[in-house]
C-alpha cells in the first residue's frame, strides 16, 4: 500500500478524520473497487485512491469533483472512475459481488443497504459517517440502534459509534461505523 506523503492533490479538501482512521483497514482487505457513495467534492476519493485504492466516485452532481480531477496527476486519475448517479431515481449501479468496499459520508439513503450488502463481496468493509448531530441534523439522522439492528445481519460491526442529536426527547443519533461484510 502506498504511504501518502504531502498532500495528495493541492486545492482539495481534507477527507474526514473517520475515513483516514479506517482506510488502512479498508485497503488491507481490498478486493476490489471502493465505491464512494455520494462523493460530493471527492475528498475521500483522493484520499483512498492516493493510498492506492481504486475508486468509483458516485454523485448526482459532479461539478466539484470535476474541476479537482482536472487539476489530479495521472495517477490519481486512473484509480478513480466518475459516475453521476442519483441515488434515490437511478437503479442501484453494481452487480453482485463487485465491489471491494464502499463509504457514505455526510450521505445517507437506507434503502442503499440491501444493495450495498449485495454487491460487497465478503470480508469487505463499508464505512457510514452520518451527519453530526449539530443543529437541525437530528430531523434526518437515524433512530438509537437503527443501524445497528439493519446492518449487523450482514456485516460484522467493528466500529459501532453513536451520539445523541437533537432535544432530549428525540431518540435520533449520528452514527460513525466500519462494518466487515459477513
Ligand atoms: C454533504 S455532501 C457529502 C459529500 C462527501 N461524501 C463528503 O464527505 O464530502 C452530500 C452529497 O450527497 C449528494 N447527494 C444528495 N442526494 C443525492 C442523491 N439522491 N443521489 C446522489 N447524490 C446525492 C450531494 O450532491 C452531495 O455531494
Amino acid at each position: 500500500m502506498d504511504k501518502p506523503k504531502a498532500p495528495l492533490l493541492w486545492g482539495a479538501p481534507d477527507p474526514s478524520v473517520f475515513v483516514k482512521k479506517c482506510a488502512t483497514k479498508m485497503l488491507a482487505a481490498l478486493d476490489g473497487p471502493i465505491a464512494d457513495v455520494a462523493c460530493g467534492s471527492g475528498r475521500n476519493a483522493f484520499y483512498l485512491a492516493g493510498l492506492g485504492a481504486t475508486v468509483v466516485a458516485l454523485d448526482r452532481n459532479l461539478d466539484q469533483l470535476r474541476s479537482l480531477y482536472g487539476a489530479s496527476r495521472s495517477r490519481l486519475k486512473r484509480r478513480i472512475r466518475l459516475q453521476e448517479i442519483d441515488f434515490v431515481t437511478d437503479p442501484w449501479p453494481f452487480g453482485p459481488l463487485t465491489l471491494g468496499g464502499a463509504c457514505l459520508v455526510h450521505f445517507l439513503h437506507q434503502p442503499l443497504f440491501r444493495q450495498l450488502a449485495m454487491s460487497i463481496k465478503p470480508g469487505g468493509y463499508l464505512l457510514i459517517e452520518t451527519m453530526g448531530s449539530q443543529g437541525g441534523n437530528y430531523v434526518e439522522l437515524p433512530r438509537e440502534r437503527d443501524l445497528r439492528r439493519i446492518l449487523g445481519r450482514s456485516f460484522a460491526l467493528e466500529i459501532y459509534e453513536e451520539r445523541h442529536a437533537g432535544p432530549a426527547e428525540v431518540d435520533a443519533v449520528a452514527v460513525r461505523l466500519l462494518g466487515r461484510r459477513r
